[in-house]
């Protein structure tokens, strides 16, 4: 078999992916891909352009002409026509926005091209909802990370204190069932763990703990398959 250099990293809000996938790309020295900023840059995009989510035929116009760019650098991540939209797409109300496009055909094609073109240029460690079961099906190491939903809350509470937004627990609980459920019971490319991908809950580790454990099966895997 062929196996993709990509490590796949998949799993819902607040179980410590995007941390923990910058951090073992570091330590491996790949790249380190955010995939969920780019469907979060996509969907700010549109809808700051009034083109809602059922209006299939502008979105299809806007997704041929507009110019999207991913950067390397964490305050130059997601440029679109020339704007740069990291830090806006941190904003908590722009997860819901994600999610909502995130489940159009059109947004989704667009985007598995990208992300393929990335991860066939150079080893990286690339984090989503869909890399180890559509986008690198192929890939030698998938990890789906995952963890209760109060823990997230928490993780996510505090994620978002650091950016100055203050959102209850109560509120954060629902917005985190809400969107898990849409994420994972939309028909293309829905959050699920791939069948040879290794699960860890997360809640009882530190973040250490889990980079290590990452790094242990990545190197298991890598022995297999070179
Ligand atoms: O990882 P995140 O919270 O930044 O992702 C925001 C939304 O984008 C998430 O609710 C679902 C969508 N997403 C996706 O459908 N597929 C991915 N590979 C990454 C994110």
């Amino acid at each position: 078999m062929n196996y993709s250099k990509v490590i796949a990293i998949d799993g819902p809000s607040g179980s410590g992916k995007s941390t923990i996938a910058k951090m073992v790309a570091a330590k491996l020295g790949s790249i380190y891909i955010d995939t969920g900023a780019m469907f979060r840059g996509i969907g700010l995009h549109l809808n700051e352009k009034n083109i809602s989510v059922g209006e299939i035929e502008q979105i299809s116009r806007e997704l041929d002409h507009m110019k999207f760019e991913y950067g390397r650098s964490d305050d130059d991540l997601i440029t679109i026509d020339g704007r740069n939209l990291t830090s806006d797409i941190r904003q908590h109300h722009v997860s819901d926005i994600a999610s909502r496009y995130s489940k159009i055909p059109l947004i989704r094609e667009y985007l598995k091209n990208f992300q393929q073109e990335l991860g066939e240029k150079k080893s990286c460690v690339m984090e989503g909802r869909d890399i180890g079961t559509v986008i690198f099906p192929n890939s030698y190491c998938k990890i789906f990370l995952t963890a209760t939903d109060e823990v997230r809350a928490h993780r996510r509470q505090k994620q978002l204190a650091e950016k100055g937004e203050s959102v209850s627990i109560e509120q954060l609980l629902k917005d985190i069932k809400q969107r898990d459920e849409r994420d994972s019971q939309r028909e293309l490319a829905p959050l699920i763990k791939a069948s040879d991908a290794t699960e860890i809950l997360t809640d009882h580790y530190t973040i250490d703990e889990v980079i290590e454990k990452i790094l242990e099966i990545e190197q298991s895997l890598q022995a297999r398959v070179s």
